[in-house]
């Protein structure tokens, strides 16, 4: 054995610097480019947060029409992406249905072919906004064929958040909705080297491709204890179902030594950054909705957990009902996370090509020492 400490699941390790965003637990901030988050969920559409996140300053008058051009007419679903979701099962998890479509969008590529174009900064941002723009026809499709409905057609007279939505339930959604919808995007987009994002940086330090990096970042988001976890909050409360049952719900679940979805962070120990924006959107969606009987369940058990285990929840929490209020599937929710957070990998995976160094760390071996093969019969 040697002396070398080991940082399992690499807590406190500090692995490289980024520019992308700052996540400070002790002042409670999170900034995306210096620019507070809750300020941008506040002023901004999610495109211009896009932008900002892939370019370091939002766009000017003149780039976001640009952008919002490009990212209206990459919106159709690709004939072949849909041939390829009509053949998997619907008893598939939504978020194999997505990984497997992006993946499937790599092979469409052919400027992957050449060695130069898998980390070309100028295709990379093409194939970002790509993604970016194809993966809301991705996830409301899947949703829609699930409940036995027809693929919806993209409209290019709606910004992202009311197309998003229109392409999902075949309506315009109410103001309160479509605001809700852009908040919990931008909320969503980035948060540092998280699980999923390190997954993508791993996957670029070995100059693969954007598609790859993404493909295995989808795979690192789908666990609970990442962003499987919105999901997870709804299959609590459907547990506890109603909000005079959640402090005996908790005890017993404790008492199993059972995590808790939807609290707990490996950063914030006193609170996530983004849960107060998440909770007021999440308010106005209960009095919108006329479920009270939702919002007093969420103030319960965040009630009971603070109480007993002073652990605080995270931004899945008032996102998994705020996404059941919009009227989304619950294993939809995950996916519209992915559609969020793609904007965070993909600027992590052309930062990390700016610099790049193979993310390779070392193991200490604690198996049989040397020893020699046994006689075969
Ligand atoms: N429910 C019950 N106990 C918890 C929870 C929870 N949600 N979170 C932490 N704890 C306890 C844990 O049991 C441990 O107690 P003890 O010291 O007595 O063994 C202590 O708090 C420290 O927990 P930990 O698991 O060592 O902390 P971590 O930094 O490794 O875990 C976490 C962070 C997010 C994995 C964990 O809090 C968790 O599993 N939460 C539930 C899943 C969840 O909501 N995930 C979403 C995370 S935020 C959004 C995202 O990034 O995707």
């Amino acid at each position: 054995m040697t002396e070398t400490p080991i940082h399992k699941g690499l807590a406190g390790v500090v692995v490289d610097t980024t520019a992308i965003s700052k996540v400070n637990p002790d002042t409670n901030s999170l900034l995306y480019r210096g620019y507070p988050v809750q300020d941008l969920a506040a002023h901004c559409s999610f495109e211009e947060v896009a932008y900002l996140l892939w370019h370091g300053e939002l766009p000017s008058p003149d780039q976001l029409a640009e952008m919002e051009k490009l990212e209206r007419s990459l919106r159709p679903l690709d004939a072949r992406t849909k041939t390829l979701i009509d053949a998997l099962p619907t008893t598939a998890h939504p978020m194999d249905v997505v990984r497997t479509a992006v993946s499937q969008l790599g092979t469409f590529d052919d400027t992957l072919l050449q060695p130069e174009g898998l980390t070309d900064r100028t295709l990379n941002e093409g194939r970002a906004m790509y993604l970016f723009a194809q993966l809301p026809a991705i996830v409301a499709y899947d949703q829609r064929r699930r409940r036995g409905e027809d693929l919806i057609e993209p409209r290019d007279d709606l910004g992202y958040s009311a197309n998003f939505l229109w392409m999902t339930f075949g309506s315009e959604p109410a103001p309160a909705v479509e605001q809700a919808f852009n908040v919990s995007m931008i909320l969503y987009a980035e948060h540092s080297f998280n699980a999923s994002t390190f997954t993508a940086r791993v996957v670029t330090s070995t100059l693969s491709d954007l598609y790859s990096a993404v493909t295995g970042a989808i795979g690192a988001l789908k666990g609970p204890l990442h962003g499987g976890a919105n999901e997870a909050v709804m299959a609590v409360f459907g547990e506890i179902g109603t909000a005079d049952r959640a402090d005996d719900w908790l005890e017993a679940a404790l008492a199993e030594k059972r995590k808790i979805m939807g609290f707990g962070h490996r950063v914030y120990k006193h609170g996530d950054s983004r849960v107060p924006t998440m909770k007021a959107v999440l308010d106005d969606l209960v009095e919108h909705a006329g479920r009270r009987d939702l919002g007093d369940l969420y103030d319960a058990l965040e009630q009971a957990m603070t109480s007993r285990k002073n652990i605080l929840p995270n931004l899945d929490y008032p996102a998994g009902p705020a996404y059941h209020l919009m009227g989304f599937d619950t294993a939809t929710f995950t996916p519209l996370f992915v559609a969020s957070r793609v904007t965070g990998w993909t600027a992590h995976i052309m930062e990390q090509l700016e610099s790049n160094s193979l993310i390779r760390p070392l193991s200490e071996y604690v198996g049989p020492d040397q020893r020699e093969v046994p006689a075969r019969p």
